[in-house]
This record gives C-alpha cells, sequence and structure tokens, in this order.
C-alpha cells in the first residue's frame, strides 16, 4: 500500500474513535475507556511507524519538510505523554474528559498539518514507487510497535 494512503487510513480510523468518545455519555464510564483504550493502540502504533520509518525517510529523501518533521516529533511527545497519563486515569476522575478532549484536539491539528501543509510536499517528491515500498515497511512494523507509548523512541535525522 502507497505510505501516505496507509497513513491517512489510520488517520480515519482514530477520528472514527474519536466521534464515538464524543458521543458517548457523560456517565459511559466503561464504554470510554474501551474507546480510549483503542486510542492508545492506534495512536502509539501510528505514530511508531511514522517515527521509525516515514519521517527519517521524509527528511533523507525531501529535505525541505526538515522544519515540519521536528514539529510533528515533538507533538508526537506531547501526544504520547498524555497518552501514558490517560493509561493509568480512571475514567472517573474529573480530569479524564478534558484530558481526552485536549488530546482529541492536540491531534486533529497535527493530522491536518501533516495532510494539508507537508505529507503533499513528499508525495511528490518521492513518487509511487517508493511510497509503496514505505508504504510496505510500514504494514509490516506495525506489528514490532511497543504498548506503552513512552516507550517510542523519536525519529532521528
Ligand atoms: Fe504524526
Ligand atoms: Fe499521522
Amino acid at each position: 500500500m502507497d505510505a501516505i494512503v496507509l497513513l491517512k487510513e489510520d488517520h480515519k480510523t482514530v477520528e472514527k474513535l474519536f466521534k464515538q468518545f464524543e458521543k458517548a455519555g457523560e456517565d459511559a464510564r466503561d464504554e470510554k475507556r474501551k474507546i480510549v483504550e483503542q486510542i492508545i493502540h492506534e495512536l502509539t502504533t501510528h505514530a511508531y511507524i511514522e517515527e521509525q520509518i516515514f519521517y527519517p525517510m521524509a527528511r533523507e529523501e525531501v529535505p525541505e519538510t526538515d522544519d515540519h518533521v521536528l514539529e510533528s516529533v515533538e507533538e508526537h511527545h506531547v501526544v504520547v505523554w498524555m497518552l501514558s497519563e490517560l493509561r493509568k486515569l480512571d475514567p472517573a476522575d474529573e480530569r479524564y474528559d478534558a484530558k481526552v478532549t485536549v488530546l482529541i484536539e492536540n491531534v486533529r491539528h497535527h493530522v491536518e498539518e501533516e495532510e494539508q501543509e507537508w505529507f503533499p510536499q513528499v508525495r511528490e517528491a518521492m513518487g509511487r514507487k517508493k511510497l509503496q515500498e514505505i508504504g510496505e515497511r510500514m504494514e509490516k512494523a506495525k506489528a514490532d510497535a511497543p504498548s506503552d507509548p513512552l516507550e517510542l523512541v523519536s525519529a532521528q535525522k
């Protein structure tokens, strides 16, 4: 699969979970906990394949994306920290909904920047064959993603 198509599919999956969370009733604690568990899994896996494969490739092949990539790495860093906190937080805690809401805002902003501001640059510069190759590597790498968000290692040059 094309790398950017794969990443956008992941973004859609996560957005669906966000909507489910937003629709869940105030007191639907078990439901919220289950949705948040899925969000943690999806986002950790997604960030893993971006940090391990896509971001370093973008920096290497499309140097003009450098600043965008570096900003994205820092945004992941914040998200990963929030995920690690949510993992331990009880949905009954008064900070739970607020934390999820801020997480969702952060991720939506991040996804918009990836999709609008710099993924198109990568697509143009890399071409279809290279993107297919990276997509296949990322699909396989998903199985190696850590379950603990704090075990994610930021992309290196
Ligand atoms: Fe990202
Ligand atoms: Fe992404």
